[in-house]
């Protein structure tokens, strides 16, 4: 007899999708295992080091013996170098309104835990992140992409927001610099969805993880510098994986209302228990420092490099990403056409082609809510930029 039997899987896990970017960054590790030449442009992750006094003070402390348990929330001198960090940022809050979490996605997953109900909904600007439409549902809550537009420079449009809101809606997601577009919110975009947000009593959780990673004269703009009055709803997220390249030393930050913060603290002291101890002691010495302006710059100089490249491509159309450290390039011209007898429908199609045949490795746009483009990072050396926009062009030659 053939019974399948039912999957032991909730209903809540089935609907969880994976991270693309995890995906795709492990099958082109295995491929360069396996001896292939890949060109990886896929991955959140900068190549540069931590910076040596971090290291440094993680070896000390773990002699010391320092890796116990801790509150929740993170040691008092973390959430007091907390504090400060947020401070020189321009956001006062005090001792209760902070906490340290295992890194800006566990924040985003406490944060949303904390505030929505089963069927309410958490809107953001889509292309997004594709963890917060994952983490929303894993929360009970409904996702809702309010599209922005690459000729609007993906700026959140205040109008469109509006439209989208429903008496279901509870949390807007924000992101600038954005991953995947680059974009770096302006003042008017943010007085225009700060208005919004008081029309709408939203909650507010601002992803600040690219904050330092800005290229041009525009400057981060937090919606709390432009509307202060909106501190009461508004809950700003942080972390060192990208400005220290952290990624798996799992640190972040977060501020926001006393009420938010011990309810998420309440939740991670049943989960997950502290953010690692070592990092945290570790990270007072970034959250007390600056960010090395070198790592900036050679980030920059990369950009401009793979910019340069990409739009001497016939048929692409790259956007100038003005922070974070993404290009997100339309290939609307291309899909739908014939690569080698098949037909690229779909930005995933043209990833997987593209891995397969020329070992460059991208995350496609559907992965992002934008199934016309693909992503490229570019933390990786310039000589890898070149000779991965080489193949690119390459593949690209051979659409008919
Ligand atoms: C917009 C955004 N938020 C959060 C994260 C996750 O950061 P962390 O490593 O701190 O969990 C990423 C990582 O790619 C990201 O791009």
């Amino acid at each position: 007899m053939n019974h399948s039997s039912p999957s032991p899987i909730s209903r809540r896990a089935a609907a969880i999708a994976s991270s693309a970017t995890l995906e795709i960054t492990a099958v082109a590790a295995a491929m360069k295992a396996a001896g292939k030449d890949v060109i990886a442009f896929a991955a959140g992750e900068p190549d540069l080091p931590v910076p040596d006094d971090i290291i440094e003070r993680a070896v000390q402390v773990t002699k010391e013996g320092r890796g116990r348990y801790t509150s929740a929330a993170g040691l008092p001198e973390v959430r007091a170098a907390i504090r400060e960090k947020f401070a020189k940022d321009g956001y006062q809050f005090g001792a209760d309104q902070v906490m340290a979490t295992a890194g800006a996605k566990p924040a985003i997953y406490l944060a949303l835990y904390a505030l929505v109900n089963d069927g309410d909904e958490v809107l953001y600007p889509s292309p997004f992140w594709g963890s917060y439409s994952e983490i929303a549902r894993s929360v009970g809550a409904v996702p809702v992409a309010v599209p922005t537009l690459p000729e609007e420079d993906f700026q959140p449009d205040a109008r469109r927001l509006e439209a989208a809101i429903t008496p279901k809606s509870r949390v807007l997601l924000l992101n600038s610099p954005n991953n995947p577009t680059g974009t770096v919110y302006s003042r008017e975009t943010l007085e225009a969805i700060a208005a919004v947000v008081r029309k709408h009593d939203l909650w507010v959780l601002s992803d600040d993880i690219y904050d330092c990673l800005v290229y041009t004269q525009d400057k981060f703009l937090n919606l709390l510098h432009v509307a202060p009055d909106l501190a009461p709803r508004v809950i700003v997220i942080n972390s060192l994986s990208k400005s220290h390249s952290m990624t798996g030393w799992r640190f972040g930050i977060v501020g926001g209302p006393a009420v938010v913060i011990e309810a998420m603290g309440r939740v991670a002291s049943q989960v997950s228990g502290n953010p690692n101890t070592i990092s945290q002691l570790a990270a007072i010495t970034a959250l007390r420092g600056k960010v090395d302006p070198t790592r900036v710059a050679s980030l920059n100089h990369r950009r401009q490099v793979l910019i340069r490249e990409l739009q001497s491509i016939p048929g692409l159309y790259c956007p100038v990403p003005r922070g974070a450290f993404y290009a997100f390039p339309s290939i609307k011209s291309f899909l739908g056409k014939s690569y080698r007898g098949h037909t690229v429908a779909t930005s995933t199609d043209f990833s997987k082609l593209l891995l397969q045949d020329q070992l460059v490795a991208t995350v496609p746009g559907d992965a992002f809510g934008a199934p016309d483009h693909v992503r490229l990072t570019y933390t990786t050396p310039e000589k890898d930029i070149l000779e991965g926009v080489r193949r690119f062009k390459a593949f690209l030659a051979e659409f008919r």
